[in-house]
């Protein structure tokens, strides 16, 4: 298994894996009737908590929610909104980055977010939202 890069994102690599393993059990949690493609997510908060998601199906596809959005959705609910790591698991090779609206709705609570995205088989990558979302538009965005 690949290790991860002791001080990514600046956060320790026990911490990593304790997102890892709170990503992996959400997953298997996961409501995938229409595409048998779990995904679990972990979001590190400031305080030091971890808020789970998993991504819910619909009948009607578009009201699909992915997994990082019910996980933010569930920490805002929980009051907490500054997030320090995100640990996203599925079951591709190479594991797959969060969608672009899941960047988008990531990018409104932390610009520079760093993402671990992992698969069952161990491969591992990091990444930062700010380079998968360049040039986001955000609150400030909005001002004339
Ligand atoms: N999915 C996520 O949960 N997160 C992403 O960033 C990409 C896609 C989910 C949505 C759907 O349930 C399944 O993966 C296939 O697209």
């Amino acid at each position: 298994m690949t290790t991860i890069q002791e001080g990514f994102g600046g956060i320790a690599v026990e911490t990593w894996e304790r997102l890892v393993e709170a990503a992996r059990q959400v997953q298997s949690r996961a409501y995938v009737p229409q595409s048998n493609f779990p995904v679990g997510a972990a979001l590190l908060t400031e305080e030091g908590g971890i808020v789970q998601g998993c991504n819910v199906e619909n009948a009607t596809i578009g009201a699909t929610v992915c997994a990082e959005r019910t996980a933010v959705g569930t920490a805002v609910a929980e009051g907490y909104r500054d997030f320090e790591a995100l640990c996203i698991i599925t079951d591709s090779d190479p594991p797959a980055p969060p969608c672009g609206i899941c960047r988008q709705v990531l990018v409104e609570f932390c610009e520079e977010l760093p993402i671990l995205v992992v698969n069952p088989e161990g491969s591992r990558e990091c990444m930062h939202l700010s380079e998968l979302l360049p040039h986001a538009f955000r609150r400030g965005s909005t001002e004339v």
